[in-house]
């Protein structure tokens, strides 16, 4: 007989949300690795199944995943598994009674939900399969208000909702244990914000990049290209301090025409330090100020432990840097310094990721992340074209689909050496990178696939 499983070595099951796939994986990496824990899924793992199951954790690793997690769900202590109710009937048979026993005790209360991916099944189907189960101990009361432990049967029937099987695919049974933190998609949503711009990030994602970056109480988070600050919001939502730059003066000072329907001017509080106050963390709000990412203006050195952002990608308007014509005017007789008229000039994408990799090689603590947002022209897309620094792992690139043509690629990178002088980025000089240089190079390609794009989905990154 093989001996019952101890409590810290049991297997937990995770249901995951059916939206932003691609990103699920390095979320639940990333929160697993802030407590330096190890992803070890159970054989069959398969990314796209809304179920994963997780060996070599305890309860407490994944109340930890669970209290910051937005792609998952729900978790729970798995119980039993198999393909037919038979089968789930026998695993839940042989799972050890000391797990079970603590949960089934007469003075209880408890509760079973029934829970489908894929498929509604009618009220009169859940309460067949809850009366099935009566096979194993319930002891206590039901209470459906407030019980004291919570049972789930979960059953997949798979991910083509087009062909959805009469019987599940798999089903699963375990104890309930905690649920994931999909609320602050509402609860923060922009809809509802303060004060927003046409390019304001939503929130869930906002969250999601928060999470890729690790951003942890007492951290320093920064975002070179802060916008109307949805990302300082999410980082100073896990307790880090933030601080964001724009070369926008009206975006930093909240004034300027307001993008609200029915609103011509943004209204005296409308700034991204209100934002933090809507949510109650103005505390871990150090400033933003105006400043051109391309001319940063730090001293030298390691400072942030995480850069979050979403750069501009010059769809709607052109990307700008400040630059400077140094021989339009003469200055006056008794000036000493170097003369310069300010002015603006193009600002290529390969630039902007050029500098955004250099500067986050330089000032990254070790270990810090970087996370941003890369445009891609589908057809053209090969994993060469993201850009690579010597100094920066890449952790992850998760890509959200805008359209049949376009889609923007959410990456990771990871901070691993000290830059010196050799580690230049050169390669976006590379043919590949082709899209992103020269003025407005992905604009082009861009509209010249418009019109075959599937719709409503290109308003986001239109906006940008
Ligand atoms: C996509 S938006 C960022 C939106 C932001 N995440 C938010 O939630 O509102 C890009 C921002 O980059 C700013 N930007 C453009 N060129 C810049 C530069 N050279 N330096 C700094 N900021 C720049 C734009 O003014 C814009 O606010």
């Amino acid at each position: 007989m093989a001996a019952p499983r101890t409590r810290s070595c049991l297997q937990y099951l995770l249901h995951l949300a059916n939206d932003n796939i691609d990103f699920r994986l390095p979320e639940v990496r990333a929160l697993l690795s802030l407590s330096g824990k190890p992803f070890n899924p159970v054989e069959n793992f398969h990314e796209k199944s809304p179920f994963w199951c997780l060996d070599g954790l305890s309860e407490e690793d994944i109340r930890g995943v669970m209290a910051r997690s937005i792609c998952a769900k729900s978790a729970f202590e798995l119980w039993g598994h198999g393909r037919t109710h038979s089968e789930l009937r026998t695993s839940l048979l042989k799972y050890p009674v000391e797990n079970i026993s603590p949960y089934m005790e007469k003075d209880s209360t408890y509760r079973i939900n029934v829970e489908t991916f894929n498929k509604t099944l009618e009220f009169q189907n859940r309460l067949e399969r809850i009366d099935a189960m009566d096979y194993l101990p319930f002891e206590g009361t039901v209470s459906l208000k407030n019980p004291q432990h919570i049972f789930c049967l979960l059953e997949d029937y798979g991910t083509d909702p087009n062909n959805i099987p009469e019987q599940p695919f798999y089903i699963y049974f375990g104890r309930w244990i905690a649920d994931g933190q999909r609320e602050l998609i509402r609860s923060h949503s922009v809809k509802s914000r303060h004060f927003i711009g046409n390019t304001s990030m939503d929130a869930g994602l906002s969250f999601i990049m928060a999470n890729h970056a690790r951003v942890k109480e007492n951290d320093l988070i920064f975002d070179p290209f802060v916008g109307t600050g949805s990302l300082l919001v999410a980082c100073s939502h896990y307790g880090a301090y933030v601080f964001g730059t724009d070369i926008d003066y009206n975006t930093i000072h909240g004034k300027g025409r307001s993008s609200r329907k029915n609103q011509k001017w943004r209204g005296p509080d409308e700034n991204i330090r209100a934002n933090l106050r809507q949510y109650g963390t103005e505390t871990s709000f150090i400033d933003v100020m105006v400043s051109d990412a391309s001319k940063p203006v730090w001293r030298e050195g390691a400072l942030f432990d995480a850069i979050v952002t979403d750069p501009p990608y010059g769809i709607r308007e052109a990307t700008r840097r400040t630059g400077s014509h140094k021989e339009t005017t003469k200055p006056p007789d008794d000036f000493c310094g170097e003369s310069h008229v300010p002015v603006s000039m193009a600002y290529h994408l390969s630039d902007i990721f050029a500098d955004l990799l250099n500067f986050s090689a330089r000032h990254l603590i070790m270990g810090g992340r970087l996370v941003y947002w890369l445009p891609i022209y589908r057809p053209e897309y090969c994993e060469e074209m993201v850009p690579l620094h010597a100094c920066l792992r890449l952790v992850s690139n998760c890509e959200q689909i805008l359209s049949s043509h376009t889609s923007r690629r959410l990456i990771t990178m990871e901070k691993i050496k000290e830059p010196e002088d050799s580690d230049a980025l050169a390669h976006l000089s590379d043919p590949r990178f082709s899209l992103y240089q020269g003025h407005n190079a992905f604009r082009e390609k861009y509209f010249s696939g418009l019109n075959k794009r599937s719709g409503k989905e290109d308003d986001e990154i239109l906006k940008k």
